[in-house]
């Protein structure tokens, strides 16, 4: 099967499919066939070992904290190889009630948990995380600070925050486009480490993972598309649709519009 796959869909129907993303089971299961089980991210586990977890301190007893958790294949790789405790938050109640019903299978010690809302529920304390992590998430926040500032409340002093984002690296009108549809708020990577600062973080490291992200994606959709020429499962509809959401992004990409930033940063001991 060639990745030079035709498409009629009209912009209609992708800006329908864009804004049902994550409330149709169908359009979360068919991105996981290509994402790999558990995530919905590019390079799924393989990349958040990569890039997110070198970065998190796992000592025996940790909490952490996935925001966009997904359905939940981060916070269950962790607990199944660290003696970890991890909480899950999204704003999907379907990603949440996925994760749910996976508990028993991944994670039979009952050391995940997973929470329908975002960073301001009630149901997360202050103090109360060793470290919080997200992966392709926070750029759908349009107010990063707050968002930031209330991960430092949710953090112990000393505590650490992960983030792995699609980030901004120049514009064009149909670029733009992409982004309004997809209901994105993007910033340069350059700009995440003051967001950081304002939102009281310190130590702060930014990386620019961009070429890492491309590659996962090409990887990804080369092994979908040698599956989908064998798989009866995956159907033709649903090759067409991520085989063009898979060439936009690469185009974005290719052409330095759309980048991906690694930041780690530590909450200060003291104030
Ligand atoms: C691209 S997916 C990534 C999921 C997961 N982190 C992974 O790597 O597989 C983005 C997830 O963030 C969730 N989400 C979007 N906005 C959110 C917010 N403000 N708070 C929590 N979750 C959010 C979505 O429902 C979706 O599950």
């Amino acid at each position: 099967m060639s990745s030079n796959v035709s498409s009629p869909r009209s912009d209609a129907d992708r800006e329908y499919e864009e804004g049902n993303r994550y409330t149709v089971p169908h359009n979360i299961l068919r991105s996981e066939v290509i994402y790999g089980e558990g995530f919905q991210s590019s390079g799924g586990l393989a990349a958040f070992r990569e890039t997110v977890l070198p970065e998190l301190p796992l000592s025996p007893g940790s909490r952490l904290l996935d925001i966009g958790s997904g359905l939940g294949g981060a916070a269950f790789h962790l607990v199944a190889e660290y003696p970890v405790e991890v909480v899950g938050v999204d704003t999907a109640e379907l990603m949440v009630s996925i994760s749910d019903s996976r508990r028993p299978a991944k994670d039979p010690e009952g050391r995940t948990s997973f929470v329908l809302g975002d960073v301001f529920s009630a149901a997360l304390e202050p103090e109360s995380f060793d470290a919080v992590y997200s992966q392709d998430t926070l750029l759908y926040s349009a107010d990063k600070v707050k968002v930031l500032a209330r991960c430092a409340e949710l953090l112990r002093p000393g505590g650490t925050i992960v983030v792995n984002d699609f980030c901004r690296g120049g514009s064009t009108p149909e670029f733009e486009e992409y982004v309004e549809n997809a209901g994105y708020h993007l910033v340069a990577v350059s700009g995440y480490p003051e967001l950081l600062a304002q939102a009281g973080f310190t130590d702060v490291v930014a990386k620019d993972v961009s070429t890492h992200t491309n590659h996962l994606l090409r990887r990804d959709l080369d092994a979908y598309l040698a599956r989908a020429e064998h798989d009866p499962a995956i159907g033709r509809a649903d090759v067409e649709h991520l085989v063009e959401r898979w060439h936009r992004k690469i185009g974005f990409m290719d052409a330095g519009a759309l980048t991906q930033g690694l930041f780690r940063a530590a909450k200060p001991l003291s104030n």
